[in-house]
């Protein structure tokens, strides 16, 4: 069939004249306003949430957002949404990225904790805090070993270049009636009362940011817990003794109080149970919503336990999440660093394999017990072996080991059976390798200092 020849447009109708419209002055001319087509709006608003939502999700709350981790366009904001945080330029510095700087480097997977704390910091060195208390009163809770009296050794190496700078009041000390007078000082002519109060003047005032921390507060006697109230809520407490010169009134307005607490610590690890949380290649789906849920279980505990007035009175209530596999190779390193520097002042060098390392981990995993297993499994198979061959004199400076895993069949008694341990290999000292390097030929070999 023939193409159809393309049919000519229709004749245009004359365009309809404009109406004739009084001359305007360029000058006095208001351009239209140009609004978006209503789905545009639909569209920009729900990036703009959307976008709000990663950068505040938080553990459960929703708080201002300091650093936005993905770029948004500043109109968006402020056209379509009021209540949008501040949106901070790439590369502006706040005074506590220092502190978070510091943080992020000594405490692993805590991501959100660490920006929790940084807000609150923040918020208090820029003055909005209330006078006559702390400069503020955190609240840690969480599963057990996963950082929290970590952080604060952290906060004190930050803020006072000495991670020991923390007046610390273990709490399962105090949890006799008797025993909390030490705080404030026994009143004269009860036992104790020659010595000085843990909260004497010169332990507490005169620093900026001094860190007092009431590790596992919820071991403390109800008696403390009232002192904490006080400090908390006025800012000061009064010892028992007095004197003409001293009124005993001592301040904590310069204090930065951090409370620790495993309360909720049941709840939690049943939830940790349910959804095999913890250390095992869990999907980070499960482990997003598993941090909520411990979030919940924590702040309903927290309920239960603490009167609200205790409650009101705390300005920052951060959970600790259970850690993944991939912080606790993290973490290992960390403590494999430390042990390096140990090493390092008697001469000689560590290293360890992909395989060692995997088998120490998994050794630490402990979903229950946090990263405390691994700390222990550290100490076990890596510093006191390596300890000991050096007391044998195996080892001498300049050495190289190598930690591997070695089969140790033969090596233990014969009932023991097959086992797979961390073996040590010992690299020549330098000059021998110095030597092997030379005579090309013959590489110097290494060898097994397995000793067990
Ligand atoms: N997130 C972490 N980053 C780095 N090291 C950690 C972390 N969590 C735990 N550790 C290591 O484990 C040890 C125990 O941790 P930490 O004392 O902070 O536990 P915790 O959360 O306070 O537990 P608990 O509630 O039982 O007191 C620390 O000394 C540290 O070496
Ligand atoms: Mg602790």
């Amino acid at each position: 069939m023939p193409a159809k020849k393309p049919t000519a447009p229709a004749a245009k109708p004359p365009a309809a004249k404009p109406p004739a419209t009084p001359p305007v002055k360029p000058s006095t001319r208001r351009k239209p306003v140009e609004l978006p087509a209503a789905d545009e709006v639909k569209t920009r608003r729900g990036k703009a949430k959307r976008a709000v939502a990663e950068m505040g999700a938080d553990s459960g709350e929703r708080l201002p957002v300091l650093k936005a981790p993905a770029p948004i366009e500043p109109h968006l904001v402020t056209e379509l949404d009021a209540t949008i945080p501040v949106v901070i330029p790439l590369g502006a510095r706040s005074p506590v990225d220092d502190i978070v700087e510091v943080l992020h480097k000594e405490v692993i997977g805590q991501e959100r904790a660490i920006q929790a704390i940084a807000r609150a910091l923040l918020r208090s060195q820029e003055g909005f805090r209330t006078p006559g208390r702390p400069i503020s009163t955190m609240f840690f809770a969480g599963p057990t070993g996963v950082g929290k009296t970590e952080t604060v050794r952290a906060l004190a190496k930050a803020l006072h270049k000495d991670w020991r700078a923390i007046l610390k009041i273990d709490c399962s000390e105090y949890s006799e009636p008797h025993s909390v007078a030490r705080l404030i000082g026994a009143p004269p002519g009860y036992i104790g009362s020659d010595l000085p109060a843990i909260f004497a003047k010169d332990n507490v005032e005169g620093v900026k940011n001094r860190l007092v921390l009431f590790d596992e507060i919820e071991k403390a006697h109800p008696r403390l817990h009232n002192i904490l109230l006080q400090i908390m809520d006025e800012g000061r407490i009064t010892l028992s003794r007095r004197t003409k010169d001293d009124d005993g009134i001592v301040s904590f307005e310069d204090c930065i109080i951090v409370l620790t607490s495993n309360i909720g610590a049941f709840e939690i690890d049943q939830i940790l149970h349910a959804n095999r949380i913890g250390f095992r290649n869990e999907p980070p789906a499960v482990s997003e919503q598993t941090g909520q849920q411990i979030y919940e279980a924590a702040k309903e505990a927290m309920k239960l336990m603490f009167p609200p007035e205790f409650r009101n009175r705390i300005t920052e209530f951060i959970v600790f999440r259970a850690l993944k596999r991939e912080s606790l190779y993290k973490i290992l390193q960390k403590l494999l660093n430390i042990s390096a520097e140990r090493f390092a002042s008697l001469g000689f060098q560590l290293t360890l394999t992909d395989e060692a390392r995997d088998w120490l981990v998994d050794r630490g995993m402990d979903q229950e017990l946090g990263v405390r297993p691994l700390v222990r499994a550290v100490e076990k198979h890596i510093d006191t072996k390596v300890a000991e061959l050096h007391a044998y004199g195996l080892i001498k400076a300049g050495d190289v080991l190598v930690a591997d895993m070695v089969d140790v069949d033969g090596l233990v008694e014969e009932h023991a059976g097959h086992r797979r341990e961390i073996g040590f290999l010992r690299a020549p000292r330098s000059e021998e390798a110095e030597k092997g390097k030379r005579a090309k030929s013959k590489p110097p070999k290494t060898e097994f200092i397995v000793r067990y």
